[in-house]
């Protein structure tokens, strides 16, 4: 079957889906985007994801061609026209199409809506946390607004790029104090000797994503200390378990950073634990 992708009003096949050459999104990375998990033909946290694009948006000053329910209209019309029943919804805005240059554009410049979906086989990421995955560690050279959801992810590009060649799934961020930052896709998280919960805290530093803001009701329900703050690679090292965590990939084990095992190197039960009970308390629209 044909992928059908969402652009500016109309749903195109995926080969025949274009933007402008000029759009910013392409010249400038003048853009954000969200990533939503879809299970069993639902949206999962809907409601924040669209929050934090309208946040993203907001702090760059591009406004929403549209009404936040119209969205959400898309964002469905786009699944069911590529039948996904398990996999993401992928949704991005950019600031439209303009002569290049690089101050903004003039006011009655259309910001440009792409949105595309996939189907993804819950068995074999499930298969993938079964074993665990290796992680290794690089300097964070990304600017310091990784709050904002941007479309603008060379060096995440480079670092995931980089864990491959390496044998890893993730590359995990180091800011320069040595501390881990978070994944170039993904937050994130140890479990100490003592049975902490760690993870960054959401300031600056890292997305806050919607899927460790979830985690966080899980942690504090199955009764967990939780520590919200920075880590060093050393502690990771020394960690009874870490794992990541987005909404592709859910909660997803980490049993190796770079090439050492964590713990005994295989998924711990604090890990496993998070990952079955997250979508108790996510939201499905
Ligand atoms: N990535 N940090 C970074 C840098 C990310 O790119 C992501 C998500 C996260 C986790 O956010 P969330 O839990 O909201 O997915 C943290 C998405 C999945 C992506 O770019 O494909």
């Amino acid at each position: 079957m044909a992928r059908i992708a969402y652009v500016n009003g109309r749903y195109r096949p995926l080969g025949e889906a274009c933007v402008n050459v000029e759009d910013r999104g392409y010249q400038f990375a003048d853009g954000v985007y969200e990533v939503c998990e879809v299970r069993g033909g639902h949206l999962v946290d809907e409601r924040r994801h669209l929050q934090r694009l309208l946040r993203s948006l907001g702090e760059l000053k591009i406004s929403l061609p549209m009404p936040l329910t119209a969205l959400g209209v898309v964002l469905r019309e786009t699944l069911t026209r590529n039948r996904v029943q398990d996999g993401i919804v992928y949704l991005q805005v950019t600031r439209g199409v303009a002569r290049r240059d690089f101050a903004f554009p003039t006011a009655d410049t259309r910001p440009s809506v792409v949105v595309t979906a996939r189907s993804l086989d819950p068995a074999s990421n499930e298969k993938i946390a079964v074993n665990g995955i290796d992680v290794v560690t690089l300097p964070d050279n990304r600017w310091d607004r990784v709050d904002i959801k941007t479309v603008s992810l060379l060096p995440n590009v480079l670092a995931k790029q980089t864990a491959r060649e390496q044998g890893a799934r993730e590359a995990w961020f180091v800011d320069c104090e040595g501390r881990v930052t978070e994944g170039s896709s993904s937050n994130a998280w140890i479990v100490t000797r003592e049975g902490k919960v760690v993870t960054r805290p959401a300031d600056q530093g890292i997305l806050r994503g919607i899927t460790r803001t979830v985690l966080l009701d899980a942690i504090k329900a199955q009764k967990l200390t939780l520590e919200e703050r920075a880590f060093t690679v050393q502690e990771a090292y020394a960690a009874r378990e870490a794992f990541l965590t987005s909404a592709s990939q859910i909660v997803m084990p980490v049993v190796r950073i770079d090439a050492k095992p964590i713990g005994n190197g295989a998924p711990g039960p604090v890990t496993t634990a998070l990952r079955r009970e997250f979508h108790r308390f996510a939201e499905r629209c």
